[in-house]
């Protein structure tokens, strides 16, 4: 992948910029972006299809500060920003690849992480969020070896962050794991 000409794809393109793996349905990404029009944020999603939805809808709801898309998230991670540019990363509910054989295919990965270690500014954040508890568990491993340190975000997860999981999350009375992670 090519990198991004950000003066070509913001208005405002020297406003903090923050990036999402694995938007799904965008119901974070479209919450942050109208919540903090002060900010950018590139979306990235490997189902295409989804890419294309989100991007309609973003359009019709007149949201000029996100840009979406399509491709592997640790892929466009490194490709398509520079070094030290991101303020956040977000992953809520990354797929959880069950099987031993497939675990390879997690997003959260030792590997991904010291990408992500890279393209975020000194302090920059991670947030995670899972309801499947052995990939949290795996997750927390992967992070334990990076140089990400869980942080105290209340206000994050009490007040900012959005989601459609809980209602089947709290069905199938699975917990919910989540966490901000800090750069050193
Ligand atoms: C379970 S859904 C969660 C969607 C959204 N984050 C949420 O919380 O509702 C996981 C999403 O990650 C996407 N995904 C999986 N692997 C990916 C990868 N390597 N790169 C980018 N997106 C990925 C899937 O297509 C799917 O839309």
């Amino acid at each position: 992948m090519t990198r991004l000409k950000l003066e070509s794809i913001f208005r405002d393109f020297s406003r903090p910029l923050d990036f999402e793996v694995g938007f799904g349905r965008g119901v974070f990404l479209r919450h942050w972006s109208k919540t903090f029009p002060e900010r950018n944020i590139i979306g990235v999603e490997i189902r295409k299809s989804i890419v294309t939805l989100l991007g309609e809808r973003v359009e019709k709801e007149g949201i000029d500060n996100a840009h979406l898309i399509h491709g592997n998230a640790e892929i466009a991670l490194e490709d398509t920003l520079e070094d030290n540019s991101l303020d956040n990363i977000f992953i809520f509910h990354p797929d959880p690849w069950f099987k031993k054989r497939h675990h390879k295919r997690r997003v959260v990965r030792p590997q991904f992480l010291s990408i992500a270690e890279k393209k975020l500014k000194p302090g920059g954040k991670l947030y995670i969020s899972t309801d499947v508890t052995p990939l949290w568990e795996g997750m927390m491993e992967s992070v334990a070896e990076s140089n990400f340190k869980e942080i105290k975000d209340d206000h994050f997860w009490n007040d900012i962050y959005t989601t459609h999981w809980h209602t089947y999350s709290e069905e199938d009375k699975r917990d919910f794991n989540f966490g901000t992670f800090q750069l050193n």
